[in-house]
């Protein structure tokens, strides 16, 4: 499975059955919107493949895994589960043969769930998903790494299986924010950094590390707490409306794997959820750079470009390749072009998102069935390691942003990483 169809898999495969029966109307079918909640149809379906039917390699420290079958069938999916088994899958991480599944699935999370959600879900799965016959792959990961029951003691070590308790004090759209962030919305999964035991450092808004931003799939999935430029301390809330419903606000653009959580979940939230979401990450201290200036623009960039000076190194290119689409002043032409000066990707600790970027380009973001006008092009031919390091290095520091350089090396390793022609698999990686 290589890395790029699985990124637009995901956005292809959907039947009818998850196309527009559920664009963002009011809930019609509790049970899918719960599914829709929780993005099952990114991991559990692959292109050319009946929905929910399984399919997608994943990469774990331990190897390859394949995601299973969830269709109601009786013989390869889940046709044979009960509602306490399913329950038991969900929040537990067993399977109804007992075995322990790894945590690739988002159990973890899901554990949060409340039981009307897990019951409204079970039943859309069992009455509305139809079945089909397709086997599980066996996973890749060797013997004798592969057996499963020192599961049982990192779930008795990491993950918690209660479920979400509504805390004191916070007002009803808060709880219902931090109820699908942890929970449903799994955002951590991504936006957590993982321990050495591929654990989530931080499960909730008391966990200083929680959402602090980290590394998978070659992108580096960024800070959702309120630090003021690496993070969403300068967002308002309509501007993480706007990112969740259409992927795009006046800072920046989605891209990467945010466009699979954008295409295939949070732009059929209810206003009512997206606010509530909202509420809660708006809410999330900063940990790092609590006390460090917000961004402002500095004019000496664009005013050298303008009079031609390419002292900087990366300059020559981005008035070459880039200028047309993100202007002399970085300000793109936001929200559809995004802008690059002051935007918390740009200045990301890690540079992973931005080599990826440059290298790679984006996938259409899909909103109410219509793929987005403006595509950030590929340079993965065009541009050399050294010109890809200099001119993200360039970005980095250019209108008044700050960030660390970035070397040639770090690109050849993301370009080989991600070429089109390796046996890409959709990484969970660990660090
Ligand atoms: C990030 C990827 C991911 C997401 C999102 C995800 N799953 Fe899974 N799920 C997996 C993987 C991987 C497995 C298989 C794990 C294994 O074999 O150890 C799995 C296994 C399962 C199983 C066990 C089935 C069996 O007998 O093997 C159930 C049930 C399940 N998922 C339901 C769901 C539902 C419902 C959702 C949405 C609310 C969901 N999953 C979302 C990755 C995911
Ligand atoms: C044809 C127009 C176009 C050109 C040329 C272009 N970009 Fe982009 N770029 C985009 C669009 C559009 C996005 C938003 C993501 C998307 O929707 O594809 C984007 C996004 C980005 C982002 C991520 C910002 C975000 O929040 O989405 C970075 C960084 C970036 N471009 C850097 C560059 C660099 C560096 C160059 C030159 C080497 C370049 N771009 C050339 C159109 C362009
Ligand atoms: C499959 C992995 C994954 C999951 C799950 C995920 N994200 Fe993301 N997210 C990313 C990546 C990678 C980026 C960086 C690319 C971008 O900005 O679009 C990102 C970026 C973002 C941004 C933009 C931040 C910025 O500074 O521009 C927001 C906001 C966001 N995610 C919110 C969420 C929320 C809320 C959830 C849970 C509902 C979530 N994400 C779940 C991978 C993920």
């Amino acid at each position: 499975m290589k890395k790029f169809n699985v990124l637009w898999a995901v956005l292809a495969s959907l039947s009818p059955l998850f196309g527009s029966a559920m664009a963002a109307e009011p809930v019609a079918d509790r049970g899918e919107y719960v599914a829709r909640l929780g993005n099952c149809v990114a991991c559990h379906s692959i292109p050319d493949a009946p929905p929910f039917s399984g399919g997608l390699k994943m990469a774990t420290p331990l190897g390859a895994i394949y995601v299973t079958n969830i269709t109601p069938d009786k013989e390869t999916g889940i046709g044979n589960y009960t509602y306490e088994d399913f329950d038991r899958a969900m929040r537990l991480g067993i399977a109804k043969d007992g075995h322990n599944l790894y945590p690739a699935m988002p159990y973890p999370s899901y554990a949060k769930m409340n039981e009307e959600d897990m019951k409204a879900l079970f039943d859309f799965f069992m009455k509305s998903v139809p079945a089909a016959k397709v086997v599980n792959k066996p996973s890749e990961i060797p013997s004798p790494l592969n057996i499963r029951w020192p599961l049982k003691i990192w779930n008795f070590v990491f993950a918690d299986d209660d479920r979400y308790e509504a805390v004191a004090g916070k007002d009803m759209a808060w709880n219902r924010g931090a109820y699908l962030t942890q929970g449903l919305g799994h955002c951590g999964a991504c936006h957590t950094p993982r321990g050495i035991a591929w654990n989530e450092k931080g499960q909730n808004e008391n966990d200083s590390k929680f959402l602090i931003g980290a590394p998978l799939d070659n992108w580096s999935a960024s800070n959702l707490r309120q630090d003021v430029n690496t993070g969403l301390g300068r967002w308002k809330k309509e501007d993480l409306t706007s990112f969740l419903k259409n992927g795009h606000n006046k800072f920046g653009s989605s891209f990467g794997s945010m466009t699979e959580v954008i295409n295939n979940s949070t732009q059929y939230m209810t206003n009512e959820d997206i606010n509530a979401m909202s509420t809660y990450l708006l809410s999330l201290e900063g940990s790092r750079e609590k006390d460090a200036n917000p961004y402002t623009y500095v004019p000496a960039t664009a005013e050298a470009l303008k009079e031609r000076k390419y002292d900087a190194p990366g300059s020559l290119t981005y008035m070459q390749q880039c200028v047309t689409c993100h202007l002399m002043d970085g300000a793109g032409f936001a929200p559809y072009l995004a802008p690059i000066a002051g935007n918390p990707i740009t200045v990301d600790p890690s540079p992973d998102s931005l080599i990826n970027i440059v290298l790679n380009g984006t996938q259409p973001i899909v909103v109410d069935g219509m793929p987005d006008a403006y595509r950030m092009p590929v340079y993965r031919i065009l541009l050399s390691d050294k010109e890809i390091a200099d001119v993200v290095t360039f970005i980095r520091n250019g209108w008044g942003n700050k960030a660390s350089p970035v070397t040639a090396e770090k690109v050849a390793e993301i370009r080989k990483l991600t070429d089109p022609a390796s046996d890409q698999v959709h990484i969970l990686r660990m660090k």
